[in-house]
């Protein structure tokens, strides 16, 4: 069952989408060189609850932390640590809100200093695919026009897509139907109706999609060990296209 939320529901849902995006935007200036995650992970958790709001991922399965911090060949899932950021690295930074009983989700790939020129591309190209899976996400449309579009867009430019893990419905709870992947042939699956919420995520490959998971359990590596893009919004579904509920002045 996937639900088409009301509007006092979808005030909600924005609500906590919005408070996510200015969780990163808080933290957009102190992502620099020499800092480490777990001291982002204390200054994110602060200013959340500053929201009257509750980090969503801190305690959901186990999760220890308030953000998901993954580095480099990291692609989602990372543990903040303590290990600096240093000069060229790509941040995947992670957040969830909790907030009158509705979630909201976004992530954004941060670049340290000097970043090479062809892992700038894989950045921008993971959030401009984030985009065009946004633009198909309208009513009318099916689950899998999303995912053919984000494929389409960052195979042709010679990047691969992270098949194990999907984007989700989200609302009452942070993971709901129905699963939104990032690749797959148009019109399959479910009709998108308005009023259906949903966190579209790509995982970007620079080399090949292959992945593993750390002995921590969580932290989502590449097996080639080249580095690897992640971007997430929230939205709701509308007859012109998604409506980005986790808006942030910044990066995102
Ligand atoms: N945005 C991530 C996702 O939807 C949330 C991290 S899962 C958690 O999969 F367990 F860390 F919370
Ligand atoms: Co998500």
């Amino acid at each position: 069952m996937v639900a088409i939320r009301s509007e006092r529901e979808l005030k909600k849902i924005a609500e906590s989408s919005r408070i996510v995006a200015e969780t990163l935007d808080f933290l957009e200036e102190k992502i620099v060189k020499g800092v480490n995650g777990k001291e982002l992970d204390k200054i994110a958790e602060d200013y959340i609850h500053s929201r009257n709001a509750e980090p969503a991922f801190k305690g959901y399965m186990g999760y220890p932390a308030t953000l998901c911090i993954s580095v480099n060949d990291e692609v989602v899932h990372g543990i903040p640590n303590d290990t600096p950021f240093k000069d060229g690295d790509i941040v995947g930074i992670d957040c969830g809100v909790l907030k009158n009983g509705y979630f909201g989700d976004h992530a954004r790939t941060y670049m340290i200093g000097n970043v090479s020129k062809e892992i700038q591309d894989l950045v921008d190209a993971t959030r401009t695919s984030l985009r065009i899976g946004i633009d198909q996400a309208k009513a009318g449309n099916y689950v899998s026009d999303i995912g053919h579009a984000i494929q389409s867009y960052v195979e042709e430019k010679g990047y691969s897509v992270v098949r194990e893990l999907v984007g989700h419905g989200i609302g009452r709870n942070l993971h709901e139907d129905p699963q939104i992947p990032n690749y797959g042939e148009p019109g399959r699956g479910l009709k998108l109706k308005s009023g259906m919420c949903i966190a579209i995520e790509p995982m970007i490959n620079f080399g090949e999609k292959e992945i593993y998971t750390k002995p921590n359990g969580w932290t989502i590596c590449t097996k080639d060990g080249k580095p690897s893009a992640h971007f997430e919004h929230t939205i709701v579904i509308t007859e012109q296209g998604g409506k980005i509920l986790s808006n942030g002045t910044l990066t995102g």
